[in-house]
């Protein structure tokens, strides 16, 4: 993905996102094969509870529904390390048939180093990686054996806006036939269970890694594009939005900079300016439903785990649904 045309189109993308009256950043060059890392980093962190509590909704409902769905093949949407997939493919495993899992994540390196270790740890399965950038499109090669599971975890849905979220939907359900399933991770709102403090900590880490992973996307920024960002210039900034449900996430400029982008001209950021990063919308049932049934999918099951913190979410395809 660093051809001449993909880094044309990266240049294209991020200085309109940093010309307009707000300066906003895409999150998907936040994963470098770094950025990886760090976000893995960020899943193990005591503040981060989504992914446990992901995981814990994971290893209590998941063996039990593929076992009744019976799925031939899993394809993870963002799939990072997998490392919660597991389970899942534990299941697909003993359930005896073989299988075929597509990991499909942006960060090509990492990718394909992950999908070297389930080769090995998983030698029944077969491994089909597809580096893909799911914001602009989403074919995947070769023929799926059905039914399909596809997963879409970690709350990877929250970080698109409204619009952008149901064409992302409507893009995963373009390769979903009837009697394949959707099972999204998503995080809930700030409830009895979780206050938004606990919600802030969760992007707020006292180490620090996630100051550091919202920083490296500058670092991403200067190699691949050849700006001038000076990443110890900005201070990383998470707040949420009780009006729109969402972490907004940023990077605040400690001083005024001019920012060379080569080819692209000079951008100018004052002191205290935001750049925003990323959001992470947070939801309640209905919100998830509305999106669901607009992009051609019918809810089946709704499981949050019991201090309503996350929920997973199993989707069926409308047979009805014609793609618009
Ligand atoms: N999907 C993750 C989330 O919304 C991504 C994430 C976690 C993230 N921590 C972050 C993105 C910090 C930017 C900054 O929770």
């Amino acid at each position: 993905m660093s051809d001449a045309v993909g880094t044309l189109s990266m240049r294209e993308e991020v200085l309109q996102g940093l010309s307009g009256a707000r300066k906003e950043l895409s999150p998907k060059y936040f994963y470098d094969e770094r950025g990886s890392e760090l976000f893995e980093e960020i899943t193990r962190l005591p503040e981060y509870y989504l992914t446990r509590a992901e995981e814990e909704l994971l290893v209590r409902w998941v063996p039990g529904w593929i076992a009744e769905l019976a799925p031939r093949t899993l394809v993870e949407l963002g799939a990072g390390s997998s490392r919660k997939t597991r389970v899942a493919l534990d299941a697909l495993r003993d359930g005896g048939g073989g299988g075929l899992f597509v990991p499909v994540d942006v960060s090509e390196e990492f990718l394909m180093r992950v999908a070297q270790e389930l080769r090995a740890d998983y030698p029944s399965l077969e491994i089909r990686p597809q580096a893909r950038d799911m914001t602009s499109s989403l074919v995947l090669q070769g023929d799926l054996p059905r039914p399909a599971l596809f997963l879409l975890l970690g709350s990877t849905l929250g970080n698109f806006y409204p619009e952008q979220a149901e064409t992302l939907l409507r893009r995963i359900r373009g390769e979903m036939v009837d009697g394949d399933r959707l099972l999204l991770g998503i995080d809930l709102r700030p409830g009895p269970g979780k206050s938004v403090d606990d919600l802030e900590a969760a992007y707020n880490d006292s180490r620090g890694v996630t100051a550091e992973f919202n920083r490296n996307i500058l670092h991403v920024l200067n190699r691949r594009l050849r700006t001038n960002f000076r990443p110890d210039a900005f201070e990383h900034r998470a707040r949420y939005n009780p009006e729109h449900g969402r972490m907004e996430i940023g990077l605040v400029a400690l001083e005024d900079q001019q920012v060379r982008v080569p080819d692209g001209g000079t951008i100018s950021v004052a002191e205290g300016e935001e750049i925003r990063t990323e959001i992470s919308s947070k939801y309640d049932r209905s919100t998830i439903e509305g999106f669901l049934e607009r992009a051609g999918f019918r809810l089946e099951t709704w499981q949050p785990d019991e201090a309503e913190r996350f929920a997973l979410v199993l989707a069926e395809t409308d047979g009805e649904w014609l793609e618009a």
